[in-house]
């Protein structure tokens, strides 16, 4: 831990120089006094190592030093997840100090939010621009329409309060249609509360039955894109409130169907996730897993803006699907903060970082009573 006294810029770049000297171990070598140089600017970290050396600059000196840093500034600072080596030219007019190993951070760790009931939730409007604040100092910028989203995670991981939360956040700008094949009580009442087209299976309606009125309600957010896209033709800078198709549990609802109509199903899907984001109609899907073709394409997979995992140990295994690219997912480090649910990773592609994440936290998770009702 960085003591108090030995925290800011200079004290931090000679205790990060030190940790390296002395814990970054490669073939037995272990005295790397004066090969590092480590420089901090506001959200980065430059790592200089002077050449020739005694190790190869490669993939996995940089992972390595990436764990280190990962543990060894936590909570000062979180080490942003890479995927792959980043070197940088550090101008240096030497050959052998001309680059450097490149680490993003930000400063802090991941802070959860608490919300005493989910109608506290609200979007921040300010300065013309609209956010959905998701932790503290984590904002999504929704001004210019809302991403496709794909939440993944392990049964009881809290996905779907995660999705609930989300959903508050985008009733307040713009409309939602709710398809939940479980039956979830807390987004049943949400849903309904709120006036909110909300589907789930009736009573001995068979799997086929319930996908035929799935496939009706996305051929219907079709024609609602190309409605929306006659109004672009007239008017190409028109701007849309959001529409969110929101499926939950999305595995439950193509698992025991025949692949004829499973693919039907995918199809639509695709056509959504590609011709959407023009027109601000968004898919939101929750599920187990994103296996390529169970709830969509791999190429509606990499349509997704905005990507959650919830797990408290991050791996390559529960990666491989929607943090495929992630070089070193096993030294991510999730803030314990003693609540159990809602704890995971978080990828905006606008920006392209990802980050440690913990779900808001909704205190009365009874409390539907939304009275603020300002769709
Ligand atoms: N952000 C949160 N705030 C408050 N309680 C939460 C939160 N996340 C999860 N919980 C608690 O954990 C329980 C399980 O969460 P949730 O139903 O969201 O998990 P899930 O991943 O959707 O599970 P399943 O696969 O069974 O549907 C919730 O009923 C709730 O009691
Ligand atoms: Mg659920």
């Amino acid at each position: 831990m960085v003591p108090q006294n030995n925290s800011g810029p200079a004290g931090l770049t000679q205790y990060v120089e030190s940790c390296l000297a002395s814990e970054l171990d490669t073939n037995g070598e272990s005295t790397y006094n004066n090969a590092f140089k480590v420089s901090l600017s506001a959200n980065y970290l430059d790592i200089t190592c002077s050449r020739p050396g005694t190790f190869v600059l490669d993939s996995l000196l940089y992972k390595k030093i990436e764990k280190i840093l990962t543990a060894d500034l936590f909570p000062y600072i979180t080490i942003l997840p890479s995927s792959g080596m980043h070197i940088v030219d550090t101008n240096s007019g030497d050959i052998s100090t001309a680059r450097a190993l490149r680490f993003y951070f930000k400063k802090g760790v991941a802070k959860r939010l608490c919300f005493e009931k989910l109608s506290n939730c609200k979007v921040i409007s300010q300065n013309n621009k609209v956010y959905i604040p998701l932790m503290e100092n984590y904002l999504i910028d929704v001004t210019d329409g809302l991403p496709h989203i794909a939440l993944s995670g392990m049964t009881g991981s809290g996905k779907t309060i995660c999705a609930l939360v989300l959903l508050q956040f985008i009733s307040q700008i713009g409309n939602i249609t709710v398809i939940d094949p479980k039956g979830d009580p807390y987004l049943m009442h949400w849903a309904n509360s709120l006036g909110i087209p909300y589907f789930t299976p009736g009573n001995k309606q068979s799997d086929t039955a319930f996908m035929d009125l799935i496939q009706r309600e996305l051929k219907k957010s079709l024609d609602f894109i190309q409605s929306r896209q006659r109004v672009l033709q007239e008017n190409p800078n028109y701007k849309f409130d959001p529409y969110v198709l929101y499926i939950d549990e999305a595995m439950a609802l193509t698992v025991s169907l025949p692949k004829k109509i499973r693919d039907s199903y995918l199809g639509l899907i695709d056509k959504i996730c590609l011709m959407g984001r023009q027109t601000n109609v968004c898919l939101f899907i929750a599920s187990q897993t994103f296996e390529a073709n169970t709830v969509i394409s791999s190429s509606a997979r990499d349509q997704m803006g905005l990507k959650i995992l919830l797990t408290p140990n991050v791996n390559r295994e529960n990666c491989r699907y929607l943090f495929k690219e992630l070089a070193n997912p096993e030294s991510i480090v999730i803030p314990d903060d003693g609540f159990s649910h809602g704890k995971g990773i978080i990828q905006n592609t606008k920006d392209g970082l990802t980050l440690p994440f913990l779900v808001p936290q909704i205190k009365d998770l009874g409390g539907f009573n939304n009275e603020q009702q300002n769709i």
